[in-house]
């Protein structure tokens, strides 16, 4: 007997592309998933109009309709806790997620941040690997903690920075490859070969020692 798909939550607060990259994945049969959900404090956001335009469940809460930070959270991850998410992709989602909502979904949670954590956590993150003349960049799949961008690191993958590079040309060219990133971390998690501990990661019950590297054929090496 094949298990059922794992059902993924998505939080996001942006264009969506991350999303996007998720749902391709899934209609091209490589990401063995269901979309359960996507969730966001922006009501205008690209990600819930794309969730719309697919037809699938979508819920914004904006903060300013909630007493508090608290509040907002427990709003929000309640909605998301009716979905029963196997995994709770963070794929844009740019506020801080408080202790008690990550209690609730512990191990459960991932996020893809545009740089070679532990470097760069935070925002501007290509501004600021341009303003340290850093020779490449590249993006992190890390497991959520209450720490920001700070959670045990499952997979990266890196880009050169190009003479010549700004902000702009390095986030447009780092995109399609955090988006291969994120399907290919997903992927793990479809098949069940990752735990998420507080501390650490376990691939196949084994402790990752470093985060494992996306190669250029999109294959996440080791894994
Ligand atoms: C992505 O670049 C993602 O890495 C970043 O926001 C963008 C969302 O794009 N996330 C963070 O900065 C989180 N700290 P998208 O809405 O097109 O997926």
């Amino acid at each position: 007997m094949t298990a059922a798909p794992i059902t993924i939550a998505v939080l996001a607060s942006g264009r969506g592309s991350n999303l996007q990259a998720l749902l391709d994945a899934i209609a091209s049969g490589a990401l063995d998933a269901r979309i359960a959900g996507v969730f966001s404090d922006k009501p205008t956001c690209g990600a819930i109009a794309i969730a719309r335009a697919h037809g699938l469940h979508a819920v914004a809460i904006r903060p300013r309709e909630c007493t508090d930070r608290a509040a907002h959270d427990e709003a929000l991850f309640s909605e998301i806790a009716a979905v029963q998410p196997d995994l709770i992709v963070c794929a844009g989602y740019m506020r801080i997620i408080g202790a008690a909502a990550l209690r609730r979904f512990e191990g459960r949670m991932i996020n893809i941040h545009p740089s070679l954590l532990p470097r760069y956590p935070g925002l501007d993150t290509h501004a600021r690997a341009l303003a340290a003349g850093d020779a490449e960049h590249g993006a992190s799949v890390h497991a959520v903690i209450p720490e920001l961008d700070a959670g045990p690191l499952l997979a990266q993958v890196r880009i050169p920075v190009l003479a010549g590079d700004d902000a702009e040309t390095l986030s447009r060219r780092l995109l399609p490859r955090e988006h291969a990133l994120l399907v290919a971390t997903a992927r793990l998690f479809a098949q069940r070969r990752v735990q998420l501990h507080a501390g650490h990661a376990l691939l196949d019950g084994h402790r990752l020692p470093a985060p494992l590297q996306l190669d250029a054929a999109n294959h996440l090496i080791g894994a």
